[in-house]
């Protein structure tokens, strides 16, 4: 079987999730990293037999390398995105695709007019219970859909904010507890309700010395008619796992930290689970996500792009809850209801 070979940006926390993940599929070799850090760089050389680049730009014209992996803070997704179509390789970029969804947009059409294809982790997706989910929904087991909230009571303290330069701020992150943090529940809320037609938020920035907002809360009206919430914080002791609630007229699903914790639904039973623990949770420690739904993900982006197959997670669909929160950030400067 071909595998493609993977450079990564960016020697940071979730670079880790993303060398377990290539490191462990058949359908993934890492060959190359790139960091500012000449003992990042030596580290990993020793330990993965890898190239090792200071250079961003020079790693990604490396022939050898077909996908590059970037995991450099998220205000910093687009150049190095831009030089990897430039190069004709493929893009895996960490959540969210960038801090704007002008930047977002840019990588999008780089990649559609270099014919490479781009890709945006948001492992969630790829958690059995949360597949199992989405199902239910579109064969009709919840009937006509109602309701969609997404619950993100998350902790974070002011020292996860001090221990980089860009955590919080609006060029490094883009604001703050929504769109770092809330962004996957939000992702997975759109996933299974569909297209938001408006938004009307309020965000507020009450415990953290940020530039971004530690708490957010909106009201969504979908496109299905259906109204939704959304809820999400890191100034909330001492983080609660993150709870997607979706509801229709002929049944109930809740999922919490990647696992079903109840279904109702008049005509259909939950088959067993076979992932029936919950996924570990960033509700109170970053460190704590693990690295099984990012091995999903990666392996299924490898298999597709050998297989001539677009990437089940594309820039087109990545964008949708970057677009939601830029609405909740304009809605609550405006006062005003933001359409889509
Ligand atoms: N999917 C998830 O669950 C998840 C979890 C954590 C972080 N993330 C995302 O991953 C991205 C990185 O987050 P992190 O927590 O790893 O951040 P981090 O600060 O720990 O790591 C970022 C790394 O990028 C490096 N970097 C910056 N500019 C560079 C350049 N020009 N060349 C090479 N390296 C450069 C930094 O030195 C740092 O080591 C963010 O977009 C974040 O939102 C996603």
């Amino acid at each position: 079987m071909d595998a493609l070979n993977f450079g990564i940006i960016g020697l940071g926390s979730v670079a880790d999730q993303h060398i377990k993940s290539i490191l462990e599929s058949e359908y993934c070799n890492l060959v190359a990293v790139c960091s500012r850090s000449n003992t990042k760089l030596e580290e990993a050389k020793l330990k993965y037999n890898v190239e090792t680049f200071q250079d961003y730009q020079r790693m990604v014209e490396n022939p050898d390398i077909d996908v590059v992996s970037i995991c450099t803070p998220s205000g910093f997704h687009l150049e190095p995105t831009l030089a990897s179509a430039k190069a004709r390789k493929h893009v895996l970029v960490e959540k969210p695709l960038e801090v704007s969804v002008e930047r977002a947009k840019k990588m999008i059409s780089a990649c559609k007019e270099a014919s490479v294809q781009l890709s945006c982790i948001f492992q969630n997706r790829f958690s059995d219970d949360f597949q199992k989910l989405k199902k239910a929904a579109e064969d009709g087991a919840l009937g006509k859909l109602v309701l969609g909230n997404a619950y993100i009571k998350w902790f974070r303290d002011q020292n996860y904010y001090d221990s980089t330069s860009w955590r919080g701020t609006f060029s490094g992150d883009g604001g703050a507890a929504l769109i770092n943090q809330s962004i996957h529940t939000i992702d997975l809320l759109l996933q299974v309700m569909g297209p938001v037609r408006s938004v009307m938020g309020k965000i507020k920035t009450l415990t953290h010395d940020i530039e971004g907002e530690d708490l957010g809360t909106a009201v969504l009206e979908f496109e299905n008619g259906a109204l939704g919430t959304i809820e999400g914080s890191t100034s909330i002791y001492k983080g609660y796992p993150e709870k997607l609630e979706i509801h229709g007229d002929r049944g109930n699903i809740i999922l919490e930290s990647g696992r079903i914790t109840q279904w109702e639904c008049k005509d259909s039973e939950i088959e067993s689970s076979g992932d029936n623990q919950r996924h570990a949770s960033g509700s109170s420690d970053p460190t704590a996500i693990g690295h099984k739904l990012h091995k999903r993900q990666i392996e299924a982006f490898a298999k597709n792009i050998l297989e001539n197959k677009v990437p089940e997670v594309d820039g087109e669909s990545a964008i949708k809850s970057l677009e939601v929160i830029q609405a909740i950030y304009e809605s609550s400067k405006t006062g005003r209801e933001v359409r889509i």
